[in-house]
């Protein structure tokens, strides 16, 4: 019995096994992007549906890539969030692509539980890629995958995430893994963003050179100004004076500090471009660590063989 669920919806309540083993199922499948052909037959004759209700260039396309790595077949839904708006057109569209019996079905959506509520009522793997202002796990995955690699180990890592903490589905996937594995999480940002409520989630800091002091891991984040109401913030120029990452404010952090980004990167508002082409940062190595965690989860999910499968072939 494998020790990953069917689904991968969040990890909240994830063991740290199960995390590890994410990851070294993710660090296996790294050295396919460095091989002149990529692609090996692992999922052949699977089919892997993204159904996305909120835009992505860069989550959409990096499962995309994994899947066809895979040799799985990829069929890419354009769902806009207006035809969802009432959750029985969210069931029915769902029915609708569960008929057509696909082995994995990747799902962001701009509700929280959107990809909770589809797995319940589709008979194939779910796997979320950001619900809301909810989870993202697949990308905290690549987070912890890159910081491993960077630092070879998790536990007793200092790290702070920086900026929109509030509306931060990837802080949300993160904060529960980092936990688990042992980090000690700041977070960091202006008191709309990060506000009190979340003392239990980690040490709050609305100054960004306190909050990143002798940090190993400065994890910054977007605005998500599509999920924010007004008066979070004065101006973006105001936030960007106090809270984007400059190369003066990163000396703050340990000398090898490592810098992250879960992309897009707003240049100039919450990282400047000096240190986002640095050396310190890890941005690149992220993306290039989603195809993998991606191709894990594909393989971990959709590769296994359906019980009907298995009833015919006992
Ligand atoms: C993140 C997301 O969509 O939650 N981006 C991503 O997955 N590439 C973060 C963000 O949009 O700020």
């Amino acid at each position: 019995m494998s020790i990953v669920g069917r689904h991968l919806l969040g990890l909240d309540g994830m063991g740290a096994e199960e995390i590890q083993f994410l990851l070294d199922s993710a660090d296996s499948f790294r050295e396919i992007a460095e091989r002149e052909i990529k692609k090996v037959p692992t999922l052949r004759g699977k089919t892997v549906v993204s159904l996305f209700f909120e835009s992505s260039t860069r989550t959409r396309t990096s499962f995309e890539i994994a899947a066809k790595r895979l040799s799985a077949d990829f069929v890419s839904v354009n769902a806009s969030a207006s035809s969802v708006s009432k959750g029985e057109s969210l069931l029915d569209t769902a029915r609708n692509i569960a008929a057509m019996s696909p082995d994995a079905l990747v799902v962001r959506h701009s509700r929280a539980g959107a990809p909770h509520f589809l797995a319940r009522h589709v008979g194939c793997p779910v796997i979320n890629a950001g619900d809301g202002a909810h989870e993202h796990p697949t990308q905290a995955l690549l987070d912890l995958l890159t910081i491993r690699k960077e630092k070879g180990r998790i536990a007793g890592l200092k790290v702070a995430i920086v900026g929109d903490i509030l509306h931060s589905r990837v802080t949300r996937s993160n904060l529960y893994a980092l936990r688990t594995l042992g980090a000690e999480v700041r977070l960091v940002g202006p008191p709309t963003l990060v506000p009190r409520q979340l003392a239990s989630w980690g040490d709050l800091h609305h100054n960004l050179e306190e909050g990143i002091r002798d940090a190993d891991v400065v994890m910054m984040l977007r605005l998500q100004r599509e999920r924010q109401g007004a008066n979070f913030l004065p101006s973006l120029d105001e936030y960007s004076r106090y809270f984007c990452l400059t190369s003066a404010a990163l000396d703050a952090a340990k000398p090898d500090a490592v810098v992250l980004h879960p992309g897009p990167i707003n240049r100039g508002v919450e990282i400047s471009s000096d240190v986002a082409d640095s050396n310190r940062s890890a941005i690149l190595d992220q993306v290039a660590n989603g195809v993998a965690v991606r191709m894990a989860t594909l393989y971990l999910l959709a590769g296994r063989v359906r019980d009907t499968e298995q009833r015919q072939t006992a």
